[in-house]
C-alpha cells in the first residue's frame, strides 16, 4: 500500500506562504503582485485552467487581470497586447495559456514575453537558465513535482530517476531539476525500447506522456516514488492520469493522485514565480 502524496495539502502550503509575504510587501510598500492571464479562443481546458490561475490569485492576495481574446485573434493583436502588458508596471507575470489557435505561432508569442515577466519559464533564455541551474523562474509543472518528491522525504541524490515524456514544458524540465538534485536521469518517450525494462529500475518515476492509466504494474519498481503528471479527459467526463493506479499503487511506496496531485502544484508554483518577479523588478531581491 502505497502513501498518499497530497498535492492539495502541499500547494495549499506553498500558496499560504506566498499569501504571508504578499501581506508584508503590500503592508510595507503598497502594492501587490499582478499577474495577466491572457486565453485566445474557447478550448475548454484552457478555460478552466485559466478559471484556477485567477482563483489563486485572489487566495494569495495578488492582482489579477485577464485578457479573453476572439479565437480568430491575429498573431499581430496578441502580440501587440503582449508588448503593452511587458510595459505595465502593474503588471509583474505574464501568462499566455497554451495552446494558441493555429494562425498564431506560440514561439514568435513566448519569445515577445519579457523574460522579467515570463513566469511560466517558457522563454529561451529562462529554459537557458535551468539548463544551466541559474534559475529566475522556475518552470511551474516540474518544479511543483520537486515539491511533492521533497514532502515525501525520500532522498533524491544517486537514486534513479526516469521520466517518461520529452516535452518542453514537462519532460525536458522536469530531468534537469532531477539532474540539479544529482539524481541519476534517464528520459524515455514514444521511440524508446523495451520502456518496461527502463522505467522498472526507477527509484522515483515521473509520468508526463499524456495517455490515460499509461504505466502499468509491470513497468514498477516496488517501493518506487511514482509522480503522475498525466491530465487526460476520459470519454465519461472523468479525469484520469498516465499511471494506472489501481494496479501501481500496491507497488509503489508513495504516488501522487489526480485529481489532487500534481494539479494543485502547478499552479501554487505560478503564484510562487509571479511574487519573485514582483520582487526582482522592485529591486527586493
Ligand atoms: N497549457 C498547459 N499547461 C500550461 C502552462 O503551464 N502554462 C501555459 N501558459 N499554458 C499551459
Amino acid at each position: 500500500m502505497a502513501n498518499l502524496i497530497d498535492g492539495k495539502q502541499v500547494s495549499t502550503a506553498v500558496k499560504e506562504q506566498v499569501r504571508q509575504e504578499t501581506e508584508k510587501l503590500a503592508e510595507t510598500y503598497g502594492k501587490r503582485p499582478g499577474l495577466a492571464v491572457v486565453i485566445v479562443g474557447n478550448n475548454p481546458a484552457s478555460r478552466v485552467y485559466v478559471n484556477n490561475k485567477k482563483k489563486a490569485c485572489e487566495t494569495v492576495g495578488f492582482q489579477s487581470f485577464e485578457y479573453a481574446l476572439p479565437e480568430d485573434t491575429t498573431q499581430e493583436e496578441l502580440l501587440e497586447l503582449v508588448q503593452t502588458l511587458n510595459a505595465d508596471p502593474s503588471v509583474n507575470g505574464i501568462l499566455v495559456q497554451l495552446p494558441v489557435p493555429e494562425q498564431i505561432d506560440d514561439k514568435a508569442i513566448i519569445n515577445a514575453i519579457s523574460s522579467e515577466k515570463d513566469v511560466d519559464a517558457f522563454h529561451p533564455e529562462n529554459v537557458g537558465r535551468i539548463m544551466i541551474g541559474d534559475y529566475a523562474f522556475l518552470p511551474c509543472t516540474p518544479a511543483g513535482v520537486m515539491e511533492l518528491i521533497d514532502f515525501t522525504g525520500v532522498e533524491i541524490s544517486g537514486k534513479k530517476c526516469v521520466v517518461i515524456g520529452r516535452s518542453n514544458i514537462v519532460g525536458k524540465p522536469m530531468a534537469m531539476l532531477l539532474l540539479h538534485r544529482s539524481g541519476t536521469v534517464t528520459i524515455c518517450h514514444s521511440r524508446t525500447q523495451d520502456l518496461a525494462s527502463v522505467t522498472r529500475q526507477a527509484d522515483i518515476l515521473v509520468a508526463a506522456v499524456g495517455k490515460a492509466n499509461f504505466v502499468t504494474a509491470d513497468m514498477v519498481k516496488e517501493g518506487a516514488v511514482v509522480i503522475d503528471v498525466g491530465m487526460n479527459r476520459l470519454e465519461n467526463g472523468k479525469l484520469c492520469g498516465d499511471v494506472n493506479f489501481a494496479e501501481v499503487e500496491p507497488k509503489a511506496s508513495w504516488i501522487t493522485p489526480v485529481p489532487g496531485g500534481v494539479g494543485p502544484m502547478t499552479i501554487a508554483m505560478l503564484m510562487k514565480n509571479t511574487l519573485t518577479a514582483f520582487k526582482k523588478q522592485n529591486g527586493l531581491v
